[in-house]
């Protein structure tokens, strides 16, 4: 049985996620801080999911990981989808703290845990939900583009990286726009995917083993767009 642990599945696309890969047949390790959540994802699959509840941002978290490794006997694909983030309109500098020990904190500690042990392993995979947002600076949330640049640009050098070593790892940076959940704020949403829809196109971007993946696939445009953008016309819009 193929073993996937999941950072964050509790609620949205992670959830999805967790479920895509328990009625595919594999074995999934869902984390989460509610254990409430958790306990009922484990209701649906008994048979093949492991629970582990955890803060990425506490000091035990890599202990967490591994003791949820170790209930696995193993794992072939980590997918670190837990994440935060809000409008920090004054510059709530708790809001800036928490994202950033979430998404950049929490996420190297683990990722670098896990990029390590599929070394030794001698293969794995590793995806990361990071956002279009990573594309370019947001003047409504800075810390949150800014952390998933982060996550964006740290994938890209570990994809390079396995290359170069010539290493059975692969590498996934997921770059989605809008899809429903309560994280997705702001009263300008558009193209805005179910977090199924959302998951089934993470699942089948990991399966072909693409470095970067834009969900649902048309944000690429999105992406590009904004990427490319002349910085007198999106520092008026962004
Ligand atoms: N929704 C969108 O439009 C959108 C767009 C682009 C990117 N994303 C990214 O997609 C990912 C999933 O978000 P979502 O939209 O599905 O929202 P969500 O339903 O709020 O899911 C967030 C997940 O992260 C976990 N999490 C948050 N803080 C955590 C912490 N300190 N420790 C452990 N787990 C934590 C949550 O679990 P607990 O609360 O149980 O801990 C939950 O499982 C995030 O990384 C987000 O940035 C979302």
């Amino acid at each position: 049985m193929k073993k996937v642990i999941i950072i964050g599945a509790t609620s949205g696309i992670g959830r999805e996620l967790a479920k895509s890969y328990a009625a595919a047949g594999w074995l999934v390790g869902a984390t989460g801080r509610r254990q409430d959540y958790l306990y009922t994802l484990l209701l649906e699959y008994p048979n093949h999911i492991i629970t582990e509840c955890f803060d990425v941002t506490a000091n035990e978290s890599l202990t967490h990981l591994q003791s949820l490794v170790k209930k696995m006997d193993g794992m072939d694909l980590l997918i670190y989808n837990s994440g935060f983030g809000d409008n920090s309109e004054t510059l709530d500098w708790k809001l800036d703290k928490t994202t950033v020990d979430t998404n950049v904190n929490g996420f190297i500690e683990i990722i670098n845990f896990s990029f390590n042990y599929f070394l030794e392993q001698g293969y794995g995979h590793l995806a990361a939900t990071s956002s279009v947002a990573s594309q370019r600076g947001s003047s409504l949330a800075p810390a949150y583009s800014a952390s998933k640049a982060f996550q964006s640009v740290y994938f890209e050098g570990l994809h390079i990286k396995s290359k170069k070593m010539k290493s059975s790892i692969y590498v996934t940076d997921v770059q989605p726009g809008f899809v429903d959940t309560p994280l997705a704020k702001g009263s300008r949403r558009f193209w805005v995917s179910s977090p199924q829809k959302a998951a089934e196109q993470i699942v089948e971007a990991i399966e072909k083993k693409k470095w970067r993946v834009y969900i649902t696939q048309r944000w690429w445009l999105v992406a590009k767009v904004i990427k490319w953008m002349p910085d007198f016309i999106y520092h008026r819009i962004a």
